[in-house]
């Protein structure tokens, strides 16, 4: 680009605002970072929970905002109730104290950070409703959704919720929101959801813009080197042989049963492969422990973290599988360094990645063995 056009365009400002969870921050951040690579100026503003480290990006302008609402002079966001894990609450809060000083008339993009296929599922629900697939019956699981193949009811991204009513007014506003844009910016691109963007963009009539994966094309990545304990797992990682590690690590948000947990110790134990698992605060529901002498018994052979620096660990060449929940940016992350993947999904999203994955996994098989 010329120098005259770059210049032209530091006048234009890019504003951002990211839902405050690392799932949603981290492609936010690195889409930040191509804006400002292409001439843009750019200034992410933040709820001061969850609040990136403007250190790290000092490229951008940094603001944050602070809820306002008379008479409650505390950010609703720091209240007890309010948990990363409880996305309604969050989602709630977002939309009674922030939502306000963006009615201010200028374009807006939308960036969606699933995958365009969840948001085909979501897209469907007043279609679902209508047709019995929801709410969920236990004995529907198993069948396919005949209007949204591959996906059987059981992937279809529903998250457990006392109020049902409220989770479909949540993606109705999330659809009619991105359909009264100026337009949708998708953390994918056409190789991988050509079929799914089409079909969405005859329904949104929106321009679509996949500039995906993000990460690729980002200056601006969220997590650098700089602990102690990313050093560690290097210098462990460097240590095991080319393709033989399994990654194991759920994304920011999931949080599974004792059981689960204890499952997936004895799997990893199992499977006689060296390991590296993240065990991040809050993954556990319940009591986070392992059985006695279990470590003991593991040696050197697994490596237990509270968190990693996800793309340096998936691109090492060690690295021989990812046992990941399907959160869209481990699945893409995974898909760009070319590593197999073992699917444990969560929740929402992350149910319909898994059966596209899994599919496209069959299918590289039958041509391997045709
Ligand atoms: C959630 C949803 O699962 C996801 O589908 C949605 O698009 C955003 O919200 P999350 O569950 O956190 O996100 O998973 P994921 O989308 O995979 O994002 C996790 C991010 O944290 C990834 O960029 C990953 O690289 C990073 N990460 C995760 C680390 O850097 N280190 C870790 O130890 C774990």
């Amino acid at each position: 680009m010329r120098k005259k056009e770059m210049e032209e365009r530091r006048e234009r400002r890019i504003i951002m605002f990211p839902l405050p969870l690392t799932g949603h921050l981290n492609p936010m951040i690195e889409l930040a970072g191509i804006f400002h690579h292409r001439g843009f100026s750019v200034t992410i503003l933040h709820t001061s929970f969850n609040s990136p480290d403007p250190s790290r990006h000092p490229r951008f302008t940094f603001r944050t905002i602070h809820h306002n609402k008379e008479g409650e002079e505390q950010d609703p966001l720091s209240q007890q109730e309010v948990r990363a894990m409880d996305l309604f609450a969050l989602i709630r809060v977002m939309k009674q104290s922030y939502a306000e000083p963006f009615q201010v008339g200028v374009p807006r993009v939308v960036l969606r950070t699933t995958s365009v296929a969840s948001v085909c599922a979501f897209a469907a629900f007043p279609l679902l409703r209508e047709k019995g697939y929801l709410p969920i019956q236990d004995y529907t699981l198993d069948d396919p959704v005949i209007e949204l193949p591959p996906l059987k009811v059981k992937d279809l991204p529903v998250i457990e919720t006392k109020d049902p009513e409220e989770l479909y007014r949540i993606m109705k506003d999330m659809v009619e929101g991105a359909k009264s844009s100026s337009g949708v910016i998708w953390n994918t691109f056409e190789d991988l959801e050509r079929l799914q963007l089409i079909d969405l963009s005859r329904n949104f009539q929106v321009p679509f813009f996949p500039i995906g994966p993000f990460h690729k094309y980002s200056e601006d990545l969220p997590s650098t080197k700089n602990n102690k304990e990313d050093y560690a797992i290097t210098d462990w990682l460097d240590k095991q042989e080319p393709k033989s590690v399994v990654y194991a690590s759920f994304g920011s948000l999931a949080a599974i049963e004792e059981k689960e947990f204890l499952e997936i110790a004895w799997g990893l134990r199992n499977s006689e492969q060296p390991f590296l698992w993240v065990v991040r605060p809050g993954l556990v529901r319940g009591v986070e422990w392992l059985p006695c002498g279990f470590m003991e018994n593991i040696g050197q052979k697994g490596k237990i973290v509270k968190w990693a620096n996800q793309l340096e660990v998936l691109a090492h060449p060690s690295l021989g599988a990812f046992w990941t929940h399907c959160g869209w940016n481990s699945t893409l992350e995974s898909i760009c360094e070319g590593i197999p993947m073992i699917c444990t999904p969560c929740f929402t999203d992350q149910r319909v990645s898994a059966r596209y994955i899994v599919r496209c996994m069959a299918s590289w098989d039958n041509v391997g063995t045709k």
